[in-house]
C-alpha cells in the first residue's frame, strides 16, 4: 500500500489561504503498532467521586443507582475504555473493607484536604460506574499501609466464584457473580506518598504483593508495577532489573506545570503568552521521557512485552479562588486542548510500548473532562479533544514524521474500520495552518469534519455559558486521495473519511 503524505503551510490568522503547500514531509517508516486505550482516573478527592460521579440513592440529582446520568451519559460518548480507581495518593491509604456492606466506616482522606470520607463509594458502586460507562476495571492497591493479605482478599472478594470466604461475603452483600478486573496496580508512587520507598525496596515489595494478585477468572489479571515520577529513569533501571519478569505493565507519572515549578504553578485561566508557549514546552517534555523510559525498557524487555502505561498525566494549576486547595479543582482552556492533543498524539507515537495513557482525573479534578456544580454540568474543552480523538482508539496507528505539518503543530492518522482518521491542532497563537494530505487511495464519503476553535486561548465553558466553546463543523476540501482543511489558530480538528479504494 502507497504511504499517504500530509504538506502544510501557515498563513496569516486573518486571512487564511487556501493555496496547496509546496512543502513535502514524508511518512516515518516505522511499522504501525497496536491500539492505545484513552483510560480515565477517578479518585478519592476533591468533588471527583462524590459529587462528580456519586450522589447517592436519595439524591434529587438524576442519578442510576446513585451514579448521577448527566455525567455517565456525556463519558459514555467519548467511549471511556477504562477507569482507574481509588487513587491516586488516596489508594495507599484505602482499606477497602470498610467501603463495602451496609456499615460502612469513614475514615480521615490525609491527603486531600483532610476531610471525612464516608466510604460510600465503595467496590460494588466502582463496578456499578463500569457497568453504566460499559468500561473496564483498573483497581489501585495498598501497598503504602496495607498489607499482603488485605490486597489478597480484595483479589478475592472481586474475582472468585466458589465458596471461599471472600466471595461469600461479596454474595452476602448482594453481588452473586464474580467481576473481572483488567488490571490491577500494585501501590501508587511508592517513591512519595505511597510510602516513600527506595526503587530496590518497593521492586522487593512488589515482587511479594504481585505473587497473591491471584488470577481466578478465565483472562489473567494485568499486573501493573509502581512505576517512575516523570524523569527518574535510576527507578525505571531497577523495576526493570529487579522485577519486570512478574509485570505486564510499569506506569510513568508525569504532570505538566506551567513554569515545571510546583511553588509557581500559575494559574488555570488569564494566562500570558509567554506561559501559553511555556506550558507546552514543559508537555512536549512527555515525548523525550517516553524516549527515555522506552530505551531502558527496551534493554529488559526488547520484545516489548511490558506496557509503559502512563497512567496519571496532565495539567496542574493553582486551584481555582475561593476553593479548597486540597481539593485541586481548576478551570480548563483552550490551552488544556492544545495539551490534551500534544500528548495524545505523543503517546500515538510511543505505541509500540505505551499502550494505556489515563488522563488525571476524570471529573472536578486537575485536567477534567467535566465540571460540576450541584445539579450543573459542563464539558471541558479536554473532553471536546477526546471527543475528536475518539476513533483513534484502538485503530492502526500511521506513522508521521515528527512535525510533519510544522514546528507549531501536531498530527495523528489511524485507520480503522475502512475509514481514516486525520486529527491536527495548530498551537501557534497567531498563524492559521493550512493542512492538505494525500492519502493511500480514493477518499469517498466524509464522515465527520469537526474544529475545536475559539476566540482567545484562554477561552473556557462556565456553567452560565457551558457551550462557549465547542465543536464545531469544519469546511475540508476532498479531491480524489486528497484531503484539504483550515486550521485557525489554537484549534484541534478532526476528519474522518472514507477509503473508497
Ligand atoms: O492526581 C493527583 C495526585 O497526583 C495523585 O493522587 C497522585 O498519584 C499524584 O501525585
Amino acid at each position: 500500500m502507497r504511504r499517504p503524505w500530509p504538506r502544510s503551510c501557515r498563513s496569516s490568522a486573518a486571512t487564511p489561504s487556501r493555496r496547496w503547500c509546496s512543502h513535502r514531509s514524508s511518512w516515518s517508516a516505522r511499522a504501525p503498532d497496536a491500539g492505545l486505550s484513552y483510560g480515565q482516573f477517578a479518585e478519592h478527592l476533591g468533588r471527583c467521586v462524590y459529587e462528580g460521579l456519586w450522589v447517592g440513592t436519595d439524591s434529587p440529582i438524576a442519578h442510576h443507582n446513585g451514579i448521577r446520568t448527566d455525567v455517565v451519559q456525556a463519558l459514555r460518548h467519548i467511549k471511556v475504555p477504562l477507569v482507574r480507581w481509588p487513587g491516586g495518593c488516596f489508594a495507599d491509604e484505602y482499606h477497602w473493607l470498610k467501603g463495602v456492606g451496609d456499615e460502612r466506616q469513614p475514615m480521615v482522606n490525609t491527603h486531600w484536604g483532610g476531610v471525612i470520607e464516608p466510604n460510600m463509594f465503595g467496590t460494588h458502586e466502582y463496578f456499578e460506574l463500569l457497568h453504566q460507562l460499559d468500561a473496564e476495571a483498573y483497581i489501585n492497591g495498598n501497598v503504602g499501609s496495607g498489607s499482603v493479605a488485605e490486597m489478597h482478599d480484595w483479589i478475592e472478594y472481586m474475582t472468585l466464584d466458589s465458596t471461599a470466604p471472600m466471595a461469600e461475603l461479596r454474595k452476602r452483600h448482594g453481588r452473586e457473580q464474580a467481576w473481572k478486573v483488567e488490571y490491577f496496580g500494585v501501590g501508587n508512587e511508592s517513591w512519595g506518598c505511597g510510602g516513600n520507598m527506595l526503587p530496590l525496596h518497593y521492586a522487593n515489595l512488589y515482587r511479594q504483593y504481585q505473587t497473591y494478585v491471584r488470577t481466578y477468572g478465565e483472562a489473567p489479571i494485568q499486573k501493573i508495577a509502581c512505576g517512575a515520577n516523570a524523569d527518574d529513569y535510576e527507578w525505571t533501571e531497577v523495576l526493570m532489573a529487579r522485577a519486570a519478569e512478574h509485570m505486564d505493565g510499569l506506569s510513568l507519572h508525569y504532570y505538566t506545570l506551567p513554569t515545571g515549578e510546583w511553588s509557581a504553578k500559575g494559574a488555570a485561566t488569564g494566562f500570558s503568552d509567554f506561559e501559553w508557549h511555556e506550558t507546552l514546552r514543559q508537555t512536549r517534555r512527555m515525548d523525550e521521557m517516553l524516549t527515555h523510559h522506552s530505551r531502558i525498557m527496551d534493554r529488559y524487555d526488547p520484545a516489548k512485552r511490558v506496557s509503559l502505561i502512563v497512567d496519571e498525566w496532565g495539567t496542574w494549576y493553582d486551584v481555582e479562588k475561593g476553593t479548597n486547595p486540597g481539593f485541586l479543582y481548576q478551570q480548563n482552556t483552550q490551552r488544556d486542548a492544545m495539551v490534551a492533543a500534544i500528548n495524545l498524539n505523543i503517546f500515538h507515537r510511543h505505541g509500540a510500548r505505551v499502550r494505556m495513557a489515563n488522563i488525571a482525573q476524570m471529573v472536578n479534578v486537575l485536567q477534567s473532562m467535566i465540571l460540576t456544580d450541584g445539579a450543573r454540568m459542563l464539558t471541558t474543552p479536554t473532553y471536546h479533544v477526546f471527543d475528536l480523538y475518539t476513533d483513534h482508539q484502538d485503530a492502526e496507528y500511521i506513522p508521521t514524521a515528527a512535525g510533519a505539518l510544522g514546528a507549531e503543530s501536531e498530527l495523528t492518522v489511524s485507520r480503522k474500520d475502512g475509514a481514516f482518521t486525520i486529527s491536527a491542532a495548530n498551537t501557534s497563537l497567531t498563524d492559521g495552518l493550512d493542512a492538505a494530505f494525500e492519502l493511500p487511495g480514493r477518499v469517498g464519503e466524509v464522515l465527520r469534519a469537526q474544529v475545536l476553535a475559539s476566540d482567545t486561548p484562554d477561552a473556557h465553558n462556565t456553567f452560565d455559558a457551558p457551550e462557549a466553546v465547542a465543536l464545531r463543523d469544519l469546511d475540508v476540501q476532498v479531491d480524489g486521495a486528497q484531503v484539504r482543511f483550515t486550521l485557525p489558530p489554537h484549534a484541534v480538528a478532526t476528519v474522518r473519511v472514507a477509503n473508497a479504494g
